[in-house]
């Protein structure tokens, strides 16, 4: 994720506050006090973090808020660095460049019924959703919030609320997988709820799993694993375009997305991790390294989603 110069938003960090151990909320306003932008729930800006690198967050206020957005990062210690600069160097009035908000996770406003499930720091998208409903007549809704511990859930004393608890349950594995929570009795009969889910990977692909025979335009995800992460047995590999017969290299740590906007190569995006939908690719050959959560198996062969999945075989030929 970039921020381009010409849409850059300095803003001004008002307040930092501790929400949960190692998870810390950051207040950002205009550094001359005026509207911010408008937005939706399940909106994220881009940050860039005194780092230097930049980083997607959901903003998890409420969208009825217009002089401020909230941020909360979780401190990764074995991330790539731009959580820790969150925690260990942004204070309290320092401005930082962010990106105008953008959704890729929007709220349904018709749903019938809706059924949350949010993992450890994924709460954040879920949180403004929740926060969107109040003094409203909101559908039905029901909050699955799995975390690890009592110490590290965020916003637990909100969402224990007499007005929203009959809505949520929170439950903590202790960081034994023995000990997760079962979402199958939740999921086992689709019916006409929308799905938000956002959580680690392996939340979201056990969701995606149970969710199979549920409409697809039902469930909703949500991730911040821009790129797709880096696997240690990730390997570069070419990419040929069918109908122009440009050829590129993606190496490690760049997706196919990346690497043909580097050569001038236009291609639709929006989240740029795997969710949406939005960079569906037609696949003429080769052997993909499916890691979004949108394709259904049985488009597994012919369609890859070029903002996250690689290539198992040396080379991959896309229709572009
Ligand atoms: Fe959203 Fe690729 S841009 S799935």
């Amino acid at each position: 994720m970039e921020i381009r110069a010409d849409t850059q938003m300095p803003l001004r960090i008002a307040r930092v506050l501790d929400v949960a151990e190692g998870i810390r909320s950051f207040e950002l306003v205009q550094p001359d006090g005026t509207e911010l932008p408008p937005f939706t729930p399940g909106s994220h800006i881009g940050v860039q973090t005194p780092g230097g690198a930049v980083r997607k967050y959901s903003l998890c206020n409420d969208p009825g808020e217009r002089h401020r957005y909230v941020i909360t990062v979780k401190r990764d210690p074995n991330g790539q660095g731009g959580s820790i600069s969150m925690h260990d160097e942004a204070h309290a009035g320092d401005v930082l460049a962010t990106s105008p908000p953008d959704n890729a996770f929007p709220l349904v406003d018709n749903a019938r019924a809706y059924l949350f499930i949010a993992g450890g720091i994924g709460i954040t998208p879920i949180l403004s959703m929740i926060r969107s409903f109040a003094g409203l007549p909101a559908a039905p809704w029901k909050l699955h919030y799995l975390t690890r511990s009592p110490e590290s859930t965020a916003f637990a004393d909100e969402l224990m609320r007499p007005q929203l608890r009959r809505h949520v349950h929170i439950h903590h594995d202790h960081g034994d997988p023995e000990k997760s929570f079962d979402l199958w009795p939740a999921l086992e009969k689709p019916n006409t709820a929308h799905i938000y889910c956002c959580g680690p990977r392996p939340l979201m692909e056990s969701v995606r799993d149970m969710t199979g025979h549920w409409s697809p335009a039902n469930v909703h995800f949500e991730s911040f694993n821009e790129g797709g992460g880096v696997k240690p047995d990730d390997q570069p590999f070419k990419i040929r375009l069918a109908r122009s017969g440009l050829e590129f290299d993606v190496p490690v740590g760049k997706s196919i997305l990346a690497t043909l906007r580097e050569h001038g190569c236009n291609a639709p995006s929006s989240c740029e991790s795997g969710t949406c939908g939005t960079c569906r690719t037609t696949l003429l050959s080769g052997d993909a390294d499916h890691r979004d959560m949108v394709l259904m198996p049985e488009e597994l062969s012919e369609r890859i989603m070029i903002c996250v999945s690689r290539a198992r075989s040396p080379e991959l030929v896309l229709d572009l």
